[in-house]
Order: C-alpha cells, then structure tokens, then sequence
C-alpha cells in the first residue's frame, strides 16, 4: 500500500529548519522558522515558566488524565487574557488545544459540522498552515486582498471591498496581531469596519491570535479583538502559547468560542469535545499546566509579563537598528521593517534572492520573502544589512 503513495510536499518552514541544522557554516544565521532567540541565538525558557515548573514538580501528585477539555482553569485564564471587560466574556466557553493549530484544526472541523459549505477566507497571503488546515477540514478556501506588495502595508480599502462580499456561508479569518508572515496589521477602525460589516451580512469571524504581546503590548495587540467580541453575537478565536509563553514544543493552545449566549458557546464546545475525542482526545497538560499556574498567581504574571515586555521591546529595537543600519549604508528599501509587528516581516525579496542569501550569506529566511526579526542577533545586524544590500542590487 505504501508504495502506491507519492511522496509528501515538504513543509516551506519546517523543511527549512532541518536544512538549517544541516549547514556546517559558522555564520549562518536562521531567520526561517518563528522562534524568539536572545541575543547569544537561544530560545530561553522563560523564568515565570521555570519557576513554574519547579512548583509543578514538588506538588503534582499524578499524571492520570485531566479530561478532553484539558485544564479548565488554564481555558478559562485563556479567556480572561483575551477577553477581560468585555461583553463577550461570560458567554464565551474553551477548550485547550495542542497548539493553536490544534484549534485551528477543532474550529474548522466544527465549522463542517456546522455547514459543510462553509468557505472560509483567509488574508493575501497568509500563515502557511491556514489553507492545509481549513482544506483537511472539508472547508473551501479563498483568499482577501490584504497586503500591499508596494506600500508593505494592509491595503485597507481593498480588504474592505472584497469582505463587503462575504455572507452567512462565509467565515473571515484574522489575525489577532503581528500577521504572519507579513508584520502588517490591521488599525482599530479596520476591526470596527469588519466587525460592522460581520453584522450587516452574517459571516463568522475566525480570529487567530498566536502572537499577543510580541506588538505593541498585550493591551494594545488585544484591542482590535476585544472590541470585535465585544461588538458581535458569535466569534471564534484560536490562540496560543507557543511564542509568549515560550512554550512552543509543548504545544500548548486554546479554542474559544463566543456565544451569542453562554448555552449556544457550550453546545459548541460539546460537539469541539466529540471531535477531539475522534482525534487526539484530549491534550498534552504540562505546557497548560504551567500557564494555568502563572496567570492564576500575581506575582508570576508580573515576572512573566516583564519578561514579554523586554522581548517585545528588544524585537523593536531589532526592527530600528536593522533600518538604521541599512539607512546609513544608503539602502532605503526596507524601512518598513520598522513599521510592522511582530516577529515577521515581509521583505519583498523574491525567491531568487532568498536563495542568494541562503547560498552565498548562510542567511535562511522562508522563500515567500518572510524573515523572522526575533531571530536575528545585534551583532549580526551589520553582516545581514550587508547581505540584503548584496542581493538586491
Ligand atoms: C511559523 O510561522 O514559523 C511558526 O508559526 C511555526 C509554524 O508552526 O509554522
């Protein structure tokens, strides 16, 4: 039987890593996949997740399972994270995921059950794993204009326009903040416009929010969310702790679904339960474990909190001086780096290019162009401003 298989099309990130490893250069420098390093090329554990897991150590008495819903307590601080304040908050239910993916794949999957004629429409361009996950589900997928490939930014009448055309088969996914793999976010008033445009012509809207406090901060990278779940009847939301929680291989993940009331989100969440059962049944605890720990406890959310800041702050300071650097070499091509959020940017560069800088620099980015700023090391800036000078001139 396995003879008659044709071989897998390897993943464009994932595939890049195992390259990545392989390369034997002392300079090479991996801007592919979204992890945060620090400054010496690490992805720390971060110190709330650390002690954390010291007080998991001394107290957890059993590994029995939790249930498919995994930890309440770790869904319902999911909740209060992303949706404190707002209307939507005592009618929204969770169900803790492997991963954001994990919730992708549970919202689609309830999203066929629902209607299997559901389209669901996703930003120009979009996260690689968006269409595979939507389209495993039994979804159609098409793609809104969203990206400006001159300006670097949303183009928001564009966006608009098409949405205009979205109905009550149609679900609009969004991107919570920082958009991978561009960096360029949608304004407030554009989540107003789509949340207005949500109501006059009933499509669902599907936001994934994996990078909540990589931008600006976690009020401001919350804020176009929690004005759409505040201002609309029925949403969903898949989140994940992968990158602020530094939690990636722990693959720790929410599903939440805002109701129009809370019997409507939990009706859902049951038919989400039955899903998971038929799939991976219930999910890994140890990451939700540890979140559940740090964001019920005041004095680990403000370690953690500080910590988030300071990569926040120090992936901006990345964004400014790779612009400086490059300003002061006399490129003025890529200054929009500055502008987006996030970890990625989308840097126009053509295949061709990212292939030059893989080859001749030992620069990995991913082939569309994205290259993942929290990847990169001050003291490489000077070498890839260089490289990016090289290749586009
Ligand atoms: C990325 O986009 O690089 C990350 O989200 C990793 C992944 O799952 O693809």
């Amino acid at each position: 039987m396995f003879t008659q298989l044709s071989a897998a099309q390897p993943d464009p990130i994932l595939s890049l890593s195992l390259i990545y490893n392989a390369d034997q250069r002392e300079n090479k420098m991996d801007l592919g996949i979204g992890v945060y390093r620090n400054n010496h090329g690490q992805t720390p554990i971060m110190t709330a997740i650390s002690q954390a897991e010291t007080r998991l150590l001394q107290t957890q008495t059993t590994k029995s399972y939790v249930g498919l819903a995994g930890s309440e307590v770790f869904n319902q601080a999911m909740i209060d994270l992303l949706l404190a304040n707002t209307s939507a908050h005592s009618r929204t239910v969770g169900v803790q995921t492997p991963g954001a993916s994990g919730a992708l794949r549970m919202l689609a999957d309830l999203l066929h059950v629902a209607n299997a004629n559901t389209t669901v429409w996703l930003t120009d361009p979009s996260y690689v794993n968006h269409k595979p996950v939507m389209e495993a589900a039994g979804l159609k997928v098409k793609f809104y204009p969203y990206f400006d490939r001159v300006t670097k930014q949303v183009n928001t009448d564009a966006m608009l326009s098409a949405l205009a055309q979205a109905g009550s088969n149609d679900v609009v996914l969004l991107h919570g903040c920082c958009h991978n793999p561009t960096g360029a976010d949608i304004s407030l008033e554009d989540w107003q416009a789509i949340t207005a445009l949500a109501n006059k012509n009933g499509f669902m809207p599907f936001v994934d929010m994996a990078y909540l406090g990589f931008g600006d901060s976690l009020e401001q990278d919350g804020a176009g969310l929690k004005f759409m779940a505040d201002n609309i009847e029925e949403m969903m939301i898949a989140t994940s702790c992968s990158k602020n929680f530094g939690l990636y291989r722990e693959r720790t993940g929410a599903a939440l679904l805002v109701g129009g009331n809370i019997s409507d989100a939990q009706k859902a969440k049951g038919r989400i339960l039955t899903l998971a059962r038929a799939s991976y049944t219930m999910p890994p605890d140890h990451g939700a474990a540890l979140v559940a720990d740090i964001l019920t406890d005041s004095a680990l959310t403000a370690v953690w909190k500080q910590e988030l800041t300071m990569m926040q702050q120090r992936i901006i300071g990345l964004r400014q001086r790779l612009v400086q650097t490059l300003t002061a070499k006399g490129c003025d091509q890529f200054t929009f780096i500055a502008d987006h959020k996030g970890m990625f940017s989308m840097t126009g560069l053509s295949p061709e290019q990212i292939m030059r800088l893989r080859d001749e620099f030992a620069i990995y980015a991913v082939g569309d162009g994205r290259v993942n700023i929290a990847g990169l090391q001050e003291q490489q800036i000077d070498y890839l401003a260089d490289a990016l000078i090289a290749v586009t001139q």
